[in-house]
């Protein structure tokens, strides 16, 4: 009898074990095509527009979610606010949708709301960011990025390099443009950055809160350059950071690239979205990127169907990303036992 259940607790572990770890239920291939029997009304709360990665989201989610393919989409732009966020949840609650989707701000404050949801009987579709709440089961889903994956591979990139100029790591000085603080974007990617600069010795300078915007990117940077002369890495958590970042270095009379045993600035980024960080890829001025996919429309819709067929998809949706660069030298990076593919973009 003890053995059974024991067996049985065994086996309960494994399948949740697998379902955590398992990539993605929601392949890249993901299409439009509908399989819904009736319109189905979905609220879209999205947490604002500060970034190209956020526009492409939310083009992505109306196209994916359109009245061609039988949804009613109800679009809420939170305005970079999280009372704005809940506002629309409220209302959405109150104009009984069939489905909320959320784009979560930050990770924290969201039990409440959720609660309310939940006791309205309707379900909850978290895509990019988490939210953390004490109960999971206040929300369905969840589809994104591993933005610790993101930050790692960024960090291993920057050493193997580095190792691959012979730098030591006392050598590299850094200074780190963080996306809005509480996000798991930000979260993420910073644990990535203070890991490898516990691991490798790296010389951290500062950090600064770049809100994921080229404004305050440019402001940040130019406030650490007036602070420091000794600067060699910009650590920026997104392509708009990065822009803003690049400008500032430019009118203070330096170079960005790669090059920093000669007096360059290299600077690594997040996103590969935006075609003028695209082209500053290519260019050299920034030297590497993860990629942050934010094509979720399709994800989000095939999860809605799966919902609508009474089947249950995966919790945790990850979405596969590569790493870009135009540097010749690193063709993968190593995190932890995983080798990953370096894209090298030309
Ligand atoms: O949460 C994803 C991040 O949010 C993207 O990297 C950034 O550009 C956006 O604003």
């Amino acid at each position: 009898m003890r053995k059974s259940v024991q067996l049985t607790s065994a086996i309960l572990l494994l399948a949740v074990l697998l379902t955590a770890c398992r990539s993605s239920s929601v392949s890249e291939s993901s299409t439009s095509a509908s399989s819904l029997e009736k319109t189905v009304t979905v609220g879209f709360s999205q947490l604002g527009a500060e970034s190209d990665w956020r526009s492409t989201n939310t083009e992505s989610m109306q196209t994916a979610l359109s009245r061609e393919n039988g949804y009613n989409l109800i679009y809420k732009n939170g305005q970079q606010k999280q009372a704005n966020q809940v506002t629309a949840l409220r209302m959405f609650i109150q104009q009984d949708v069939d489905y909320i989707v959320l784009a979560p701000e930050t990770e924290t404050g969201w039990d409440f709301v959720l609660k309310e949801a939940q006791e309205a009987g309707i379900p909850v579709i978290i895509v990019d960011r988490r939210v953390d709440v004490e109960d999971p089961s206040l929300y369905t889903c969840w589809v994104g990025s591993d933005f610790d994956l993101e930050g790692r591979k960024v960090a291993a990139w920057i050493h193997e390099y580095t190792q691959s100029k012979g730098i030591e790591g006392q050598d590299i000085h850094i200074v780190h443009i963080q996306g809005t603080e509480g996000s798991t974007a930000q979260i993420g990617r910073t644990r990535g950055l203070t890991n490898a600069v516990r691991m490798y010795g790296w010389d951290l300078l500062a950090q600064g809160d770049g809100d994921f915007t080229e404004v305050r990117g440019r402001e940040v940077m130019a406030s650490f350059l007036r602070q420091y002369d000794n600067i060699n890495v910009v650590y920026c958590e997104n392509d708009n950071e990065a822009i803003g970042a690049i400008a500032a270095i430019e009118a203070a009379g330096k170079k960005v690239g790669p090059d920093i045993a000669n007096g360059e600035i290299m600077v690594v980024s997040f996103d590969g979205i935006n075609a003028d960080a695209m082209q500053y890829l290519k260019e050299g001025k920034i030297s590497c990127i993860a990629e942050c996919n934010p094509h979720h429309g399709p994800r989000v819709q095939a999860l809605i169907e799966t919902l609508e067929r009474g089947e249950t998809p995966d919790k945790y949706n990850y979405v596969q990303e590569t790493l870009f660069s135009s540097v010749q030298e690193i063709k993968s990076v190593t995190v932890g036992d995983e080798s990953y593919e370096v894209t090298i973009v030309k």
